[in-house]
């Protein structure tokens, strides 16, 4: 029991000193190529969906939705109302109907 003890805290001091002088990493992330689907109603999803994150936050989310546009409503609703997107309610319509055309089969 002791001796567990005492190789934990060999390990989080072994830890500590590693952090105190680890330099900060840079990396290159590779270059932003997600885009949009084609189809009526990009130009409006284009405007909306893709300043906080990439394309690829829409184009892998799952198919075959028995609801695709329940599904989609709900998303855009979560992007308005938790993440603050600041999504007018007359460009709804054609948000989600693209996205149910574009991501939803
Ligand atoms: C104000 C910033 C913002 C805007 C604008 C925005 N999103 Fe998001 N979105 C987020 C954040 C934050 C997350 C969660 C990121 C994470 O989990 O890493 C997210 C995640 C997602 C996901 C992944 C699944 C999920 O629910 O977390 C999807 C799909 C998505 N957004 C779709 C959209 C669509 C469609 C639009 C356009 C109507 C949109 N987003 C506009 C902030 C935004």
């Amino acid at each position: 029991m002791h001796m567990r003890v005492l190789i934990l805290a060999v390990t989080l001091t072994a830890g500590l000193a590693v952090a105190a002088t680890a330099k900060p990493i840079q990396y290159e992330l590779p270059e932003e190529t997600a885009e949009l689907a084609p189809g009526p109603g990009l130009d409006v999803a284009q405007a909306n969906c893709v300043a906080c994150h990439s394309a690829d936050y829409i184009s892998t989310q799952p198919r075959n939705l028995r609801d695709p546009g329940a599904f989609w409503t709900a998303e855009v609703n979560k992007m308005r109302h938790v993440y603050g997107a600041p999504v007018e309610e007359a460009d709804m319509k054609a948000i989600v109907s693209y996205l149910v055309a574009a991501y939803g089969r």
